[in-house]
């Protein structure tokens, strides 16, 4: 059981969900809304942004973390993403390797489907096993 309440993990998975909303993917027509709990116990959540210039575009838990860092946020306690998938939606690698920058190996990631259900959890470490953080730039 994860040590954030269910309340929270609810107002998470609901954040992620009114993100996806709002997410402006034209050309994979795939929309992802994330959203993250920071330090404060603050939420901030944002979606996939893509870019006619395909390659140019960045993924929901980007534009969630960059939120976070905006107001000042600097740890993330747990993700929720969502989308509407056959499978649920697990953030891509390049997002596990941001989301580590700020998150613990025990960080759960909650991947959340049609209103805001949750429909998977899992944690960054067994999503980004052995990754390379801030600590191992330490000589
Ligand atoms: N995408 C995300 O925003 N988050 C993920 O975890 C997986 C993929 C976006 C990137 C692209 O805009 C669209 O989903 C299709 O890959």
């Amino acid at each position: 059981m994860s040590r954030i309440d269910e309340p929270t993990r609810n107002a998470l998975a609901a954040a992620a969900w009114a993100a996806r909303a709002q997410a402006y993917a034209p050309y994979s027509r795939f929309a992802v809304g994330a959203a993250v709990l920071d330090e404060q116990g603050r939420i901030h959540a944002g979606g996939n942004v893509e870019n006619a210039a395909y390659p140019q575009g960045w993924c929901a838990e980007t534009s969630a973390l960059a939120a976070m860092v905006g107001a000042g946020g600097r740890r993330v306690q747990a993700v929720a993403v969502c989308a509407e998938s056959a499978r649920p939606v697990t953030p891509c690698g390049g997002c596990r390797q941001k989301l580590r920058e700020f998150a613990a190996d025990d960080c759960p990631v909650w991947a959340v489907g049609r209103d805001a259900v949750i429909r998977a959890v899992h944690t960054l470490g067994a999503l980004l096993p052995a990754g390379f953080g801030p600590d191992q730039l330490t000589p």
